[in-house]
C-alpha cells in the first residue's frame, strides 16, 4: 500500500460531464491545479447525450422572469424541493447561459440573432398561466454542445485530465477529511492514489439499475457508492424520474423537445389522451403525469403495438424543414435504430428509467453535508458533489426537463467557487498516512480472484430486469418487499461472479465488476427509499398510498448504507428573498 504511487492537486473532481467541467473550469482559472478523473474521454461523458436544452428566463420568445421559473420547478418537483437552492439556481440561469454563450456554445437562433428558446414540459408564464418558451437550445444537441465548449475551455485552462481511469473510493483522515481518492488506469490497470485538499464527486446518475433506461453504460451510481461506502447517506432515492418518450423496448431518449416544438402522443384508437389527464398542458404536462398517463394507457388496454406496450409519438405534421432544423438527432435515431422516418411516421415510445432525482445531499455551495456518526448535520470536511450525483435539492420529487443542464452549470461553478475560497485559507496539504487508503485497496484485492458463478453481464442483467419489475413507475409495498429480497439475493452472489476467460482476470471485467457492486448499493437505496415512503409524490407513485400527504411526508429521506436504515430530514421551505410558495394541488 505503502508503494503505490501518488499526485497532488489542490483539487480532484471524479467525473468529466457538465457538471465537474464547469467546477474544474472554475478552478482552473483561479490558477488551481486540478485534476479531473473520467472512465472515458471527457467529451463522451453522459451530459453529450442530452439533447433537449438548458432553461433560462431569458424571454426571447415568451415573457419570462427567473420567479416563474422558480415556481414551476417547486410545482414540478411536488413541494419538496428546497426552495433557497431553487431560487439560487433560477436567478444565475440567465447569467450561467450567457455564459455559455460566450464561451463558444453554438446555440440556435431566432430570425433577430437572439437565442433560441422552445416550451417545455412544467413551464408557466405568470405562476401558472399561458405555456412559457424557456428552454435555450442547440438543435437537439444541446448537451453535446455544452460538453465539448466546457472541455476546451479546459485543455485551455490547463485542467489535467486522467482519461480512462476509474475511482475506486475516496481517502479520507482520522479527522473523516477526505484526502482524495484511489483510482485504476483501465488500460494498464495501474493503481494510483490522487491526493487532494478538496475531491468533488462529478459522477452522475445511476439510471442503468434499470434495464429499460435512457443512460449511458457509465452510469453505474459510482460516486454514490463511494459516498455510501464511508458512511454518508442518499438523499431521495425513492425519486427516479422515467422519461415519457424512450424508444419502446430500447430506451434511447426520444427528447421533450419533440412535443416542445408541437409533437404528440396518441393510444391505438389515434386518441390524443394527454387532453384528459392533463387538460391545460397536455402533452407539455411534467414528465411524471405523462409517463404515468402512458402507463395507465398501456394498462386500461389502449396501447400501440403487437403486444399493446408502446404509445405513437406523432411528428409527422410538423413538417420536414421543422424536423431537419430543430430535430436532426432525434431523427437520426429514429432511422438508425427503428429504421423509421418521423417526417412519415410515428415514433413507438413508453417510458424509460431517466435520471436520479436523489443523490449525495449537499448545500448550495457544493458541500456534501451529512449527519455523521453521533453528529447533526455538517459539511464533510473536503468533500463535495454536483449535478446528478448529488441532491441539493432543486429537483425534488420530479425534475423539469431543461432544468438538468441548468443545475450541472449553477452548481458547478458554485461549488469551484466555494473550493477557491477554502484553497485560499489552506494552502498545504494534510498529512497523509498511506494506510487511509486501505478501503479502496482492500476493495481492489477482492476483484483480484475469478469466482466460478454467473457472469458479471449476466448478474447485472438481472439486477436490471428486477428494478424494472419491482421499482418501476407503479409501486407497491408487497411489490417492492419482493423486489428488495431479489436484490438483497444478487447482492450476496455478487462475489462469486465469474470474471475469468481461460486464466486471465481482465481488466474490463474487473472494471463491470467494480460498477456492479455500485449498482446493487444504489438499487438497495432507492427501492429501500421507496418502501419507506408511504405516499404518492412526483415521480414515486405508490398504489397502495395514491395521494399525497404533505402532513406526514413533506420531508427528505436519507438511506444509510449500515444496516440499510432511512432517516428523515426537513425540507427547507423558505427561499433567499422571496416568499415560500406553499404546497397546493398539482395539476396541469
Ligand atoms: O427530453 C430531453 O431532451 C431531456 C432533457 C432533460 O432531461 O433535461
Amino acid at each position: 500500500m505503502a508503494d503505490l504511487p501518488r499526485r497532488k492537486f489542490d483539487c480532484l473532481v471524479i467525473g468529466s460531464g457538465g457538471g465537474g467541467l464547469r467546477a474544474a473550469l472554475q478552478l482552473a482559472q483561479a490558477e488551481a491545479t486540478v485534476a479531473v478523473v473520467s472512465k472515458v474521454f471527457p467529451t463522451r461523458s453522459h451530459t453529450v447525450a442530452a439533447q433537449g436544452g438548458i432553461n433560462a428566463a431569458l424571454g426571447n420568445v415568451s415573457p419570462d422572469n427567473w420567479h416563474w421559473h422558480m415556481y414551476d420547478t417547486i410545482k414540478g418537483g411536488d413541494y419538496l424541493c428546497d426552495q433557497d437552492a431553487v431560487e439560487y439556481m433560477c436567478r444565475a440561469a440567465s447569467k450561467l447561459v450567457y455564459e455559455l454563450e460566450h464561451a463558444g456554445v453554438p446555440f440556435s437562433r431566432l430570425d433577430n440573432g437572439m437565442i433560441y428558446q422552445r416550451p417545455f414540459g412544467g413551464q408557466s408564464q405568470n405562476f401558472g398561466g399561458a405555456q412559457a418558451a424557456r428552454t435555450c437550445a442547440a438543435a437537439d444537441r444541446t448537451g453535446h454542445a455544452i460538453l465539448h465548449t466546457l472541455y476546451q475551455q479546459n485543455i485551455r485552462a490547463r485542467t489535467h485530465f486522467f482519461d480512462e481511469f476509474m475511482a475506486i473510493d475516496l481517502v479520507q483522515d482520522d479527522e473523516g477529511f477526505v484526502l482524495g481518492a484511489v483510482v485504476l488506469e483501465i488500460e494498464t490497470g495501474e493503481v494510483m492514489i490522487i491526493e487532494a485538499k478538496t475531491t468533488l464527486l462529478a459522477t452522475g446518475g445511476a439510471g442503468r439499475i434499470f434495464r429499460n433506461n435512457t443512460n449511458a453504460r457509465i452510469n453505474t451510481g459510482d460516486g454514490l457508492a463511494m459516498a455510501l461506502r464511508v458512511g454518508i447517506p442518499l438523499q431521495d432515492m425513492e425519486f427516479f424520474q422515467f422519461h415519457p418518450t424512450g424508444i419502446a423496448g430500447k430506451g434511447m431518449l426520444i427528447s421533450e423537445a419533440t412535443r416542445g416544438e408541437g409533437g404528440y402522443l396518441l393510444n391505438k384508437n389515434g386518441e390524443r389522451f394527454m387532453e384528459k389527464y392533463a387538460p391545460r398542458a397536455k402533452d407539455l404536462a411534467s414528465r411524471d403525469v405523462v409517463s404515468r398517463s402512458i402507463a395507465t394507457e398501456v394498462h386500461e388496454g389502449r396501447g400501440c403495438g403487437p403486444n399493446g406496450d408502446y404509445a405513437l409519438l406523432k411528428l409527422d405534421h410538423l413538417g420536414a424543414d421543422v424536423i431537419m432544423k430543430r430535430l436532426p438527432g432525434i431523427r437520426d435515431l429514429c432511422l438508425n435504430f427503428l429504421h423509421i422516418d418521423p417526417v412519415k411516421e410515428a415514433i413507438p415510445v413508453s417510458p424509460t428509467a431517466h435520471y436520479t432525482m436523489g443523490g449525495i445531499p449537499t448545500n448550495r455551495q457544493g458541500q456534501v453535508v451529512a449527519p455523521l456518526g453521533n453528529r447533526s448535520e455538517e459539511p464533510v470536511p473536503g468533500l463535495y458533489a454536483v449535478g446528478e450525483a448529488a441532491c441539493v435539492s432543486v429537483h425534488g420529487a420530479n425534475r423539469l426537463g431543461g432544468n438538468s443542464l441548468l443545475d450541472i452549470v449553477v452548481f458547478g461553478r458554485a461549488a469551484g467557487n466555494h473550493i477557491n475560497e477554502f484553497l485560499q485559507q489552506n494552502r498545504y496539504h494534510r498529512p497523509f498516512n498511506p494506510a487511509s487508503a486501505g478501503r479502496a485497496v482492500a476493495r481492489l484485492a477482492r476483484w483480484e480472484r475469478t469466482g466460478d458463478g454467473e457472469t458479471v453481464a449476466a448478474l447485472r442483467a438481472e439486477m436490471q430486469t428486477e428494478m424494472d419489475a419491482h421499482c418501476g413507475v407503479f409501486r407497491t409495498a408487497k411489490v417492492l418487499r419482493a423486489g428488495l429480497e431479489k436484490i438483497r439475493a444478487i447482492k450476496a452472489r455478487l462475489p462469486n461472479v465469474r470474471l475469468r476467460d481461460h486464466s486471465r482476470v481482465f481488466n474490463t471485467a474487473r472494471i463491470e465488476a467494480l460498477e456492479l457492486e455500485n449498482l446493487v448499493e444504489v438499487a438497495l437505496a432507492t427501492i429501500h427509499s421507496a418502501l419507506a415512503r408511504e405516499e404518492s409524490r412526483g415521480a414515486h407513485m405508490r398504489m397502495d398510498f395514491p395521494k399525497r400527504d404533505d402532513d406526514k411526508w413533506l420531508k427528505h429521506s436519507l438511506y444509510f448504507m449500515a444496516n440499510e436504515r432511512i432517516e428523515f430530514k426537513p425540507v427547507r421551505l423558505r427561499p433567499m428573498t422571496v416568499e415560500t410558495f406553499p404546497p397546493k394541488e398539482r395539476t396541469y
